[in-house]
C-alpha cells in the first residue's frame, strides 16, 4: 500500500543537520505499522512525507502502486482528501461543530451530497462506539471519545492509509490501549493501512509491524 524507498529529508539549522536519511519501509494493506523512536528521531517528519504534506529531498513514495512524490500540489491535495486519513495528538476537531458534523467535513469537502455524507459519517461514528454521542460537541466529550471522533472522521472517506501522530499522547493509559485495539480491528476488517508514530508501549504492543527510528535512520529491519 505505502512504500518508501531511500527517503531523505534534511533540515539544516545553525550548522546542525537533522531530519530523516535513507529510510525505506513498506506498510501493506490491513497492516497497523508503528514508527517508534525517541523525541527528535524523525517520526513526524516521516509521517508528513507519507501524508504528502511535505516532499522528500531524495527517494520515492508509492501509494497503491502510484509514484506520488513527484505529483503536482493539486494532485497531492486531491490524494490527501480522498485516499488518506489523518489523526493527530491534539484531536484537531472543530470545536463549534458536533461529532457528526466533524466526521462529515472531509466527505463534504470531497463534494458528496449532504445526505450521503451524513449517512457515511453516522456509520463511522457507530463503528467507533459513539452512536449516542453524535450531537455532542468536542468540549462535551472525553479525550478518548474525541479521539474516536477523529478516527471516525479519518475513516469515513474509506482511505487507503491512515497516518496518526502520537494518537494516544493526550490520553491517559486506560484509554490508549482500547484506542489502539480499535485501530487494529479497523485495519483488519477494512484492509486500511495504518502508520502510527508513537513511543507509547501500549501502541507498540499492538503493532503488526514496528519500525524503529534513531537519529533519522531506521534502526532495525521490520
Ligand atoms: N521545520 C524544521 N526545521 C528544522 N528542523 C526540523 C524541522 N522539523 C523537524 N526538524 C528536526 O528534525 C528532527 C526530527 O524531528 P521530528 O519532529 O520528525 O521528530 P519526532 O520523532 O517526531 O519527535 P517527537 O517524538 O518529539 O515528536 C529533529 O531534530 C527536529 O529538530
Ligand atoms: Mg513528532
Amino acid at each position: 500500500m505505502l512504500e518508501l524507498r531511500d527517503i531523505t529529508r534534511a533540515y539544516e539549522l545553525g550548522g546542525e543537520r537533522a531530519g530523516v536519511f535513507g529510510v525505506s519501509l513498506d506498510v501493506p494493506a490491513g497492516c497497523l505499522a508503528v514508527l517508534a523512536g525517541p523525541s527528535g528521531s524523525g517520526k513526524t517528519t516521516l509521517l508528513q512525507l507519507a501524508g504528502l504534506l511535505d516532499k522528500p529531498d531524495a527517494g520515492t513514495i508509492t501509494l497503491n502502486g502510484q509514484e506520488v512524490s513527484g505529483l503536482s500540489e493539486r494532485a497531492r491535495c486531491d490524494l490527501r482528501l480522498r485516499r488518506l486519513g489523518f489523526v493527530f495528538q491534539a484531536f484537531n476537531l472543530v470545536p463549534v461543530l458536533s461529532a457528526l458534523e466533524n466526521a462529515m467535513l472531509p466527505l463534504q469537502l470531497q463534494g458528496l451530497p449532504e445526505t450521503e455524507a451524513r449517512h457515511r459519517a453516522e456509520a463511522a461514528l457507530d463503528r467507533v462506539g459513539l452512536a449516542d454521542r453524535k450531537h455532542h460537541h468536542p468540549g462535551q466529550l472525553s479525550g478518548g471519545q474525541q479521539q474516536r471522533v477523529a478516527i471516525a472522521r479519518a475513516l469515513a472517506p474509506d482511505p487507503l492509509l491512515v497516518l496518526a501522530d502520537e494518537p494516544t499522547a493526550s490520553l491517559d493509559h486506560a484509554h490508549g490501549g482500547p484506542l489502539m485495539d480499535l485501530m487494529a480491528d479497523l485495519s483488519r476488517e477494512r484492509g486500511t493501512a495504518f502508520l502510527v508514530a508513537s513511543h507509547d508501549p501500549a501502541v507498540i504492543a499492538r503493532a503488526h509491524r514496528v519500525f524503529r527510528l534513531a537519529d533519522g535512520r531506521l534502526a532495525e529491519a521490520p
